[in-house]
């Protein structure tokens, strides 16, 4: 099969030949149509975060066919369209990951190949009403939000929710589905064309942070918040403490603008804030996250579609920031 194999000198992808995968006692081997990247593989090639001896095939997010199963697997699973899960060994706290957890991608083989083996407890159906790109646009983003938005920040009707960069894929779901599920949403973003994209989506309004009076702004068209979901931290983090309501709930999972600096310790006591931080999730978020984007007819949005010989174009084009919407890889074209 083809896959997109780490070299671990360059830190680059290349596409190479490389034995199928046999399904193991309890597996499927799953003919994989698509892919979507994550930040979290661009900062394992530009940190140099990854050794092995043997070839790395990273990729957390896809979608296919089973052509195969092992033993102990229903033969019906064979020719079902699914998805993965890429959230492995969570464990029975459903508080926090335990110490067997692992990111499909690494070291486990991931999704950048014509083909994974995958326990059949982490494939899932694809809803009927997404094809294989926008089902393989959800896992790992989609869970991170649905985590973030529902188990960490209790969303419920009505909250006024700010979602930051919403450019960003995990951030653009937890938009799409804290909208879905009836709250009023803000966001911001670096680019004035993103905000228009994300309030024609349903998000009430937006400021681009790049602004230095973008909190103001924010203060002046929401009031406050009830949620905020954060992926940046970073100098603007103390900023989101100010616009938070007494006793809301900031949600933090990603780290790309860096450190957090400056943050007024009165300020999250005196207004009993909980500040959470989040990861991933379980098997039941993620089962409660189809389960919603079935309900709700949730059509993730999907930005530009690579073939794999390209992929490293994809990881340049996410690297730009210029997205949209889930950056995609197709095996066939
Ligand atoms: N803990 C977890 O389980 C988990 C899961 C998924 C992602 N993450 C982390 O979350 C972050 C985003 O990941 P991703 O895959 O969604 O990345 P991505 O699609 O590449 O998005 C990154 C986004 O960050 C936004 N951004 C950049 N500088 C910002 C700033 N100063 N303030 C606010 N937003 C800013 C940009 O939004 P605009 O384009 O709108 O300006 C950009 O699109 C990364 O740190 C990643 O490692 C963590």
């Amino acid at each position: 099969m083809k896959a997109a194999v780490l070299n671990q000198s360059s830190y680059q992808l290349e596409v190479s030949e490389l034995e199928t995968p046999k399904p193991g006692k309890g597996e499927v081997l799953v003919k994989l149509k698509t892919a979507s990247i994550n930040h979290h593989e661009l900062w394992s090639m530009q940190e140099r975060s990854i050794f092995s001896q043997s070839a790395v095939i990273m990729g957390s997010d896809g979608a296919g066919e089973i052509v195969e199963v092992g033993p102990g697997v229903a033969s019906t699973w064979i020719g079902k369209a699914v998805m993965i899960n890429p959230s492995l060994n969570w464990g029975s706290n459903p508080r926090v990951q335990g110490p067997d957890y692992q990111i499909l991608g690494f070291p486990r083989n991931g999704t950048f190949a014509e083909y994974i083996s995958i326990p059949v407890e982490y494939v899932y159906e694809k809803p009927a009403h997404l094809d294989f790109d926008e089902a393989s646009a959800i896992p790992l983003a989609g869970l991170t939000a649905y985590r973030a938005l529902f188990t960490r920040g209790e969303l419920e009707r009505g909250s006024n929710v700010l979602i930051t960069g919403v450019g960003g894929g995990a951030a653009l779901f937890a938009l799409q589905f804290a909208t879905a599920a009836g709250a009023s949403t803000y966001v911001t973003s670096g680019s004035e064309e993103k905000i228009q994209m994300a309030v024609s989506l349903g998000a009430r309004a937006g400021v681009n942070y790049k602004e230095s009076d973008w909190d103001k702004k924010l203060l002046a068209l929401a009031g406050g918040f009830d949620i905020i979901i954060d992926s940046a931290a970073g100098a603007g983090f103390a900023a989101l403490t100010e616009l938070a309501n007494p006793g809301a709930r900031i949600v933090l999972f990603g780290r790309t603008a860096g450190k957090i600096t400056q943050l007024n310790p009165s300020t999250i006591f005196w207004k009993q804030l909980s500040i959470h931080g989040s990861s991933m999730g379980s098997d039941a978020e993620f089962r409660a996250m189809l389960e919603f984007i079935d309900l709700k007819k949730v059509k993730p949005l999907v930005d530009t579609v690579f073939p794999l010989k390209s992929i490293m174009h994809a990881f340049e084009w996410m690297e730009a920031g210029k997205q949209f919407g889930k950056i995609i890889i197709r095996m066939d074209s």
